[in-house]
Order: C-alpha cells, then sequence, then structure tokens
C-alpha cells in the first residue's frame, strides 16, 4: 500500500484543487506595476467570502486599527496592495484545501497554531534582523507546511501512520514521512506552489524550510528566517510541527545563515524574544476563526 501511495504522487500533484481565479488575478495584478488600489479592491469585491476575510484579517489584533475598517477600499487604502493581497493568497490556498466536512484530518487546529505562530515569528525576526520583506514573510511562514494539509487530504490513513511514528520514535517529521511515504511535506509544499504560479520565495520557503542551504541565493535569506522560525514555534511548543527536543537553535542551518547576514543575531536571547510578542497569541487564535471559518 505503501509502495503504491509513492507511484501514486505524481497524480496527487495533479488532483491538487486549482487556486481559485480570483487568486490568480490577484498575482497577475501584484506583477502589474500598473495595478493600483483600486484594481486590487475591485478583484477582491468580485469574491464575497474573500472580502469577509480581508475585513475579518484588517480589523485583527495586529493591525490595530484605530476605526473599525468596513469595506474592501477601505482595508486596501489601511493596509496596501500587497498586505491584503497576500492574506487572499494565503487563505485561498488553505480554502482551496479544505478538507469536506465529514473527511477524517489530523489535528488541524494544532497545524494552524504552529503555521501562524511561524509566521507572527518569522516577521518578527524579519523586522529585528531587518532581513527579507515583511509581508512575504509572514505569508511564507504561514504556508510553509501546506505540503502536510495535501498529504493528510489525500493519504489521510498513511498520513496518521506517520505522525504516530514522529511522536513515538520522537523523529523529525519529514524524516517519518520520506520512510512511510517516499516523500516529504517540503517538496509536496513547494509543487504545490510552483503549480498554483505563487512568487517564487513562498515556493522557496515551503520547498527548502528543512534544507535551507539549497535554496536559491535570492530566496535564502527569506527561507532562514523562517526555518528559524519554524524551530522557534516548535521549542515554544506551538504544535504539530514534529519532534521538539534536543535542538541547539545555534548549530541550526538557518541560524548559521542568518548570523552571516545580521551578526547581531548571537546577541539576541530568542526564547524571551518569542515571549515578548505580544500579539501573538491573539493572532494565533484570529486567523485560527479566518482559516477554519
Ligand atoms: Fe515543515
Ligand atoms: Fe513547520
Amino acid at each position: 500500500m505503501i509502495t503504491d501511495f509513492a507511484k501514486k504522487l505524481e497524480s496527487v500533484i495533479n488532483f491538487i484543487p486549482p487556486i481559485p481565479a480570483v487568486i490568480i488575478e490577484l498575482l497577475k495584478a501584484l506583477d502589474d506595476e500598473n495595478a493600483n488600489m483600486n484594481t486590487i479592491g475591485r478583484i477582491i469585491a468580485k469574491d464575497p467570502p474573500m472580502s469577509m476575510n480581508v475585513l475579518k484579517v484588517a480589523n485583527s489584533a495586529f493591525y490595530r486599527l484605530a476605526n473599525t475598517v468596513s469595506t474592501v477600499d477601505h482595508a486596501v487604502k489601511m493596509l496596501g496592495v500587497k498586505e491584503i493581497s497576500m492574506i487572499c493568497v494565503s487563505c485561498g490556498a488553505y480554502q482551496a484545501l479544505r478538507p469536506p466536512r465529514d473527511a477524517g484530518t489530523f489535528d488541524l487546529k494544532e497545524f494552524w497554531k504552529h503555521s501562524v505562530a511561524t509566521g507572527v515569528i518569522a516577521r518578527a525576526l524579519c523586522q529585528e534582523l531587518s532581513i527579507g520583506d515583511r509581508q512575504t514573510i509572514y505569508f511564507g511562514g504561514l504556508l510553509h507546511d501546506v505540503g502536510k494539509v495535501v498529504l493528510d487530504r489525500f493519504a489521510h490513513e498513511v498520513y496518521k501512520i506517520v505522525i504516530q511514528i514522529t511522536h513515538e520514535e520522537c523523529v523529525p517529521m519529514i524524516e517519518a514521512e520520506k520512510k512511510i511515504i517516499g516523500e516529504s511535506h517540503d517538496m509536496i509544499g513547494g509543487l504545490i506552489m510552483e503549480k498554483w504560479k505563487f512568487p517564487f520565495t513562498l515556493a522557496d520557503i515551503a520547498r527548502f524550510h528543512h534544507n535551507v542551504s539549497a535554496s536559491s541565493d535570492e530566496a535564502r535569506p527569506s527561507v532562514a528566517v523562517c526555518a528559524l522560525a519554524d524551530e522557534l514555534a516548535r521549542i515554544q511548543f506551538f504544535g504539530f510541527g514534529g519532534n521538539k527536543g534536543g535542538v541547539i537553535l545555534e548549530d541550526t542551518e538557518a541560524f548559521r545563515i542568518l548570523a552571516g547576514i545580521a551578526p547581531e543575531i548571537s546577541s539576541i536571547d530568542m526564547f524571551k524574544f518569542v515571549q515578548d510578542l505580544e500579539t501573538l497569541g491573539e493572532e494565533i487564535a484570529e486567523m485560527e476563526k479566518i482559516l477554519v471559518g
């Protein structure tokens, strides 16, 4: 059964649902220098559930806007074209992969917690170290493990064994995935993003967050920030990242790469840094409602 699944991997990739048309339009608009706030607002307004998501995120803890945002145009004006587009891209990706109501899934709540924590920690590191683009890094963190959702959706019974081995044998998830399935979530995540024609930095974050040095030169600093945030989220018990013990941050590939770019990282108390992130808890709760709801 397991070998069969490995053989079927290509068909799994082919079976991945298309990304909603509105996301394709948004990604094109993001690349278009002539696209402005009105263009983006018009594209989003065509999709009512997406408009709702934009308003929920715009009114969430992180932005702390003085007044309630009640229209998409207002949200675009307050948060900017790129931020709004990335919100839509992330929500659209997870919605395209949403399981049917009665389908068995892994613990999605833990998964969101881990993903949002990784995004929030990555964004804070990006600001602290002045590395990469804030929005790309936040949404890259939010989407870095998207391959796990795909593997679970298409082979829930097999993926249950992967998760069991991860916990019982205390091995990293990608090792258990390779052992049982023959492929791992990072590779699958990269393939999905390529299939959906997402910005290449997002695709590199998904594909290389467990093998940072293999990423492209251009994306490597952003990949390293997300990879370190991933470790921090796991160590701080923001669920569903595989085994938690035994990681020495300074020995990770991500940390070494970042220390080469921003040596001041060595003087930061990373655990205190994460504990001091004021909006982390609220953001996790709010994004979970948006992504699940
Ligand atoms: Fe991962
Ligand atoms: Fe992760």
